[in-house]
């Protein structure tokens, strides 16, 4: 394979070869935030420019999974020339049998139908490893990010949490120099999703609170409402990771916090 000359257009399992360009590359892994702590795989990596720019530019580990020898035979060619062998590796094989469940970032320039394949094992991937795509979509899963440059779209998804259901827990009490009443009180969320979307409505100690800007990143989910008490207004914070059945995170006000735990409150079995 030593010598292996790539053509435009030629033949690929599922796909033809065409390579990312690189403004595009850069761009997709800056959209991307990898960092040396990552672990970057591109499913149908062709010359490896992406794997290759991963671990040149941004210090990341990189594998690329290449279904044409040829081609892998050139990836490792050109990764041994940047000086970056030991930090990215070419598997030969089919992208659809490899197992990246241990990515944090998955990088793409296949097709909306391969993406959507795709889609099933991405989706099961830890919550906040992210994915970019060069030009294709995920269908109804939308992106959280998109970026065009030189007319190409980049996306960029980050896996969410499962929030969907009932939480419910206790907050506070509330630091005392904080506006508003001080009284530890409860929680209850009630929240639907599909994708990142979430859409819900939260009680405090029983009352509706009208909640604003929610939002899941990830495993990040955050809203705000406004408190009103007797002689204030003013506006509090809840920002939660999402642990299993747990959602740990503060609530804040005044710029002070308080930590929140809320766990989730099992759905009632019928009869119940
Ligand atoms: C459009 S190119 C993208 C190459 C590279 N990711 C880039 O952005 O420059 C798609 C690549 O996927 C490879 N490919 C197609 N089907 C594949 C499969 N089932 N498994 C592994 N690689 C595949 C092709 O050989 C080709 O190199």
């Amino acid at each position: 394979m030593k010598g292996f000359k790539p053509v435009l257009g030629q033949e690929g399992r599922d796909v033809v070869w065409l390579p990312t360009p690189t403004a595009i590359t850069l761009r997709m892994l800056e959209i991307a935030r990898v960092g040396p702590a990552d672990r970057v795989v591109d499913l149908g990596s062709g010359d490896g420019r992406i794997p290759i720019a991963a671990a040149s530019a941004f210090g990341a580990r990189a594998v690329g999974v290449e279904f044409s020898p040829g081609m892998v035979a050139l990836a490792r060619d050109l990764a041994a020339r940047a000086g970056v062998s030991e930090r990215v590796r070419f598997v030969q094989g089919d992208l659809f049998a490899y197992d990246f469940r241990d990515a944090t970032v998955v990088t793409l320039f296949l097709t909306n139908a391969l993406n959507l394949k795709l889609r099933p094992a991405l989706l099961a991937l830890p919550p906040g490893t992210r994915v970019v795509s060069h030009l294709f979509t995920m269908a109804d899963w939308l992106p959280d990010e998109r970026q065009v440059l030189d007319e190409r779209a980049i996306h960029l998804w980050v896996v969410p949490a499962e929030v969907g259901g009932h939480w419910r827990g206790k907050v506070g009490p509330m630091p005392a120099a904080a506006p508003g009443p001080v009284a530890p009180f409860t929680i209850d969320l009630k929240l639907t999703q599909t994708f990142q979307i979430v859409e819900g409505g939260a009680l405090r100690d029983g009352r509706f609170i009208g909640i604003e800007r929610l939002r899941l990143r990830g495993d990040e989910l955050a809203f705000e409402w406004v408190q009103s008490a007797p002689d204030d207004t003013t506006r509090v914070q809840f920002v939660a990771r999402v642990e299993r059945d747990r959602l740990i995170g503060t609530v804040s006000v005044g710029g002070r916090s308080v930590p929140l735990l809320l766990a989730r409150v099992p759905e009632a079995s019928p009869g119940q």
